[in-house]
């Protein structure tokens, strides 16, 4: 969690919700506009321009519907040096969060004091975008829009006060919040991991073949149209939806991206569909290495099946591990098919490659506005100041459902 000391408890203040709280906003024509339409307006704030914020907190692990807290606190108008003063846009649900929620997930969050919560707490929250309220920087300005350098920033709260060092400063022409709150996990995990394990006799290359899992998630589908953008045919996973219709219109949704085969789980460790990809992918020079990369977020015996339509000398990357189940391997995979086997953190990465993780964010955003790169599905959470957490925490909690129409994006209004 990113944060200074600089806070007053909330009891010294008066109630910010009887200063200048209104769900409505003149417009030019002295109209009012619904408060849904009003994402950039700041209209809470104590007396002498204190900030009241709130935030999601957890002070212990365990199911987010258990353990999350709405806490509020105030900011104080005077920044230390070399700070900025940020209020959230947007900010994503994402299956890291709430493995970090839950305990599981291997980087601890620190559980500090920083904001005035009575036990000390950590802030969920890997992703987001914020807007510069205000700054002691010369970097940032007011209204400039910035994300995390770093994950476990804390981004599942109204505002922050972090300092600039932490921050990287986007160019906001032609993004949305949304957009700009979701490039810094998913769609670089699989720009990297498209680009960064293949090397052996080549990198990847126009018209190679990877195969991947959890295909109609925010990664997947982020490599299907990095993949089609690079010239590389993909083999996509996803599981079966309750009804044929609902499979057929998703696999159509992948296909339109760039997918070039879509199969559920049960078709793809089909005999049938083993036999299909040895032919899809012998049939011209190109691939004559078979699929040379998987992706591999499930893990057991999904995993265990892309091993099987690997070529000789395939590379599987392992990043998520959906499904819990351990992948198990005949001996020969690793004898004869000489087949390699990664892991990928984007934290890690990111933490050892902090200017390539700057330019890969740079790269993607630049695909999105040129209209290269379509948005991923999610399902906007409204947040606004009135916003009670129960909705906030029913919300978290209901994004470990499978067969979701979309991620779950908390998107600020009227904060
Ligand atoms: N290692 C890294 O640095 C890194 C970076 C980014 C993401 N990730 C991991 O990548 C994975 C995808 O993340 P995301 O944010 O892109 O996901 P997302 O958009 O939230 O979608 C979740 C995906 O997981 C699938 N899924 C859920 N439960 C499953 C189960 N029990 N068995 C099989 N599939 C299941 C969903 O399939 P249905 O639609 O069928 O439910 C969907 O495809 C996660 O595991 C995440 O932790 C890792």
């Amino acid at each position: 969690m990113a944060g200074l000391r600089l806070l007053r408890p909330q009891g010294l203040l008066p109630n910010p919700l009887t200063t200048t709280r209104t769900s409505v906003r003149p417009t030019k024509l002295g109209l009012r506009a619904p408060a849904s339409q009003v994402q950039q307006a700041r209209r809470i704030s104590g007396p002498y321009g204190y900030t009241s914020a709130k935030a999601l907190v957890f002070s212990e692990y365990g199911e987010p519907k258990d353990v999350l807290n709405l806490h509020t606190h105030s900011i104080s108008p005077m920044l230390p040096p070399s700070s900025v003063l940020l209020r959230t846009l947007a900010a994503p649900i994402n299956p890291a969060d709430m493995n970090t929620i839950q305990g599981v997930y291997a980087a601890k969050p620190p559980f500090s004091s920083l904001i005035g919560t009575e036990k000390p707490s950590a802030i969920p929250g890997n992703e987001g975008v914020f807007e510069v309220v205000s700054s002691s920087s010369p970097t940032f300005s007011k209204g400039d829009w910035v994300i995390p350098k770093h994950t476990q920033f804390g981004t599942w709260r109204t505002h922050a006060l972090t300092p600039a060092d932490t921050l990287i400063k986007l160019d906001k022409a032609g993004l949305t919040p949304l957009q700009a709150a979701t490039v810094a996990v998913n769609p670089s995990s699989a720009y990297r991991m498209l680009r960064d394990f293949v090397s052996d006799p080549t990198p990847m290359r126009e018209g190679d073949w990877f195969v991947q899992n959890g295909a109609n998630s925010a990664v997947g589908r982020a490599a299907i149209q990095l993949g089609r953008l690079w010239g590389y045919r993909s083999i996509n996973v996803v599981r079966a939806r309750p009804t044929p219709e609902a499979t057929e219109a998703l696999k159509h949704e992948l296909l339109e991206l760039g997918a070039t085969r879509v199969v559920t789980d049960l078709e793809f460790e089909s005999r049938a569909f083993q036999a299909e990809v040895a032919d899809l992918t012998s049939r011209d020079s190109a691939a004559a290495d078979g699929v040379r990369l998987g992706l591999n977020c499930v893990g057991g015996k999904s995993a265990q099946a892309m091993t099987r339509v690997l070529g000789r000398g395939g590379t599987l990357v392992t990043y998520g591990g959906m499904a819990r189940q351990p992948i198990e391997l005949p001996a020969s995979r690793l004898i004869f098919k000489d087949l390699r086997f990664f892991g990928f953190w984007l934290s890690r990465w990111a933490d050892r490659n902090p200017a390539a993780k700057e330019q890969t964010v740079h790269d993607i955003l630049s695909l999105i506005r040129e209209g290269k790169l379509a948005d991923a599905p999610v399902v906007e959470v409204p947040w606004t100041w009135g916003t009670k957490a129960e909705e906030l925490r029913g919300a978290v909690q209901r994004t470990l459902d499978g067969f979701k129409s979309g991620k779950g994006v908390f998107v600020f209004r009227d904060t």
